[in-house]
């Protein structure tokens, strides 16, 4: 093989490599480099070939090109390791370089090679898994203390409520079957108060259910609850809701209606509880096979800038969303309002509900 032909093939080797990669002598010095190398350091080959890291690169870098070098020659190993530059804007990038030594045949070091990956998106990746990691982490011991709560709350009204409906039930039976032979009229007043005591127990019981889970979620369907739902806001805080549907003759799945339910729910409390709101918009068009949900207040507005990380209500609507292999995004400015956007998409099992 002829020391031309030999050259070709190193060059055809390294320029097909899409990261830069080199190859030093002892001293550090560049015996070859590749295209990928040439224009990230933005200079001719020429400039390069034969010169030390401080003469390519600024002082602070090539001082730590000089030492991993000295590293890998006395150590005789392979090193990897990341390590962060700015890029030619200034941009600071992260790379994962390799650097090995070369031997000659006598086992000798007589330099090193060196490859060098830029990882910046794929750290960018790292991070954002490891953050909505934490995310979900956060989520799921949220969701074990609020089904805590909820469980304390309920036991709590159980227990306030009809518990002491169903025992003012008892004294009044009791005072009823030990005293069968009063006058009517007497006994009368007592039943009406049995009476009354049941229907106010009645009406609490619905109302725990409800809070639990609305029962025209499944009987009526998603549109009905949500009509609920704003009802429930109007009368308990004096916010207007408006509703628009384009259809509401659509039978969603059960996981699709307590999904929406529930994100809309979430932004009716956020939109009160933050944006002090006063009106809100809620419509909703189908455009094939997609449910598309807007919820608008004209509250304060969520700051998109600095959109908050730490609410895990934002976090559940989203993993809700998800879930339904749908989307989500919540936008707004300050002082204008925000403005929840729920996209999800409508499988087979939504059937159309004909007839009515
Ligand atoms: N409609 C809104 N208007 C103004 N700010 C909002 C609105 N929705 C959310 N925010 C802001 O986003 C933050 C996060 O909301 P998120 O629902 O995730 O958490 P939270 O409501 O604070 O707590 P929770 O976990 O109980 O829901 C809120 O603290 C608030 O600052
Ligand atoms: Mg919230």
């Amino acid at each position: 093989m002829t020391g031309d032909g030999q050259q070709e093939r190193q060059r055809a080797l390294l320029d097909n490599i899409p990261d830069m990669a080199w190859l030093k002598d002892r001293k550090s010095r560049y015996l070859a480099v590749n295209s990928a190398y040439l224009k990230v350091v933005g200079l001719p080959e020429q400039e390069v070939i034969g010169k030390a890291p401080s003469e390519v690169w600024p002082p602070e870098i090539a001082n730590v090109y000089l030492r991993t070098d000295r590293a890998v020659l006395k150590s005789g190993r392979r090193r990897r390791y990341e390590e962060s530059r700015p890029d030619n804007n200034g941009e600071p990038r992260w790379f994962e370089t390799i650097k090995a030594p070369i031997r000659n045949e006598a086992g000798r070091i007589v330099g090193t090679v060196g490859i060098s990956r830029d990882i910046t998106e794929r750290r960018a990746a790292e991070d954002e898994l490891r953050r909505s990691r934490s995310q979900l982490r956060e989520l799921s011991s949220y969701l074990q203390s609020v089904r805590e709560e909820e469980r304390t709350r309920i036991s709590r009204e159980l227990h306030d409520e009809l518990g002491q409906a169903l025992t003012a039930m008892k004294i009044q039976l009791t005072w009823i079957r030990d005293h069968l032979f009063s006058s009517p009229d007497v006994l009368r007043l007592h039943i009406d108060r049995l009476v009354s005591v049941a229907d106010r127990s009645v009406t609490d019981l619905r109302r725990i259910a409800a809070d639990l889970r609305p029962i025209m979620l499944d009987e009526l369907g998603l549109v009905s609850a949500i009509k609920w739902l704003t009802q429930n806001s109007t009368e308990m805080s004096g916010l207007d809701v408006s509703l628009s549907f384009d259809r509401e003759d659509i039978a969603y799945s059960k996981d699709v209606s307590t999904g929406v339910f529930r994100i809309v729910q979430e932004s009716l409390t956020n939109a009160l509880r933050h944006g002090h709101a006063r009106q809100v918009d809620i419509s909703a068009r189908h455009v094939a096979d997609e449910l598309q949900l807007e919820i608008v207040d004209d509250g304060y507005g969520i700051d998109n800038v600095i959109l908050p990380r730490d609410g895990l209500g934002l976090v559940g609507m989203r993993e809700r969303a998800f879930s339904l292999g749908g989307s989500i995004d919540v936008s707004g400015a300050t002082h204008s309002g925000t403005r929840v956007s729920v996209r999800i998409p409508l499988h087979v099992s939504e059937e159309v509900r004909t007839g009515r």
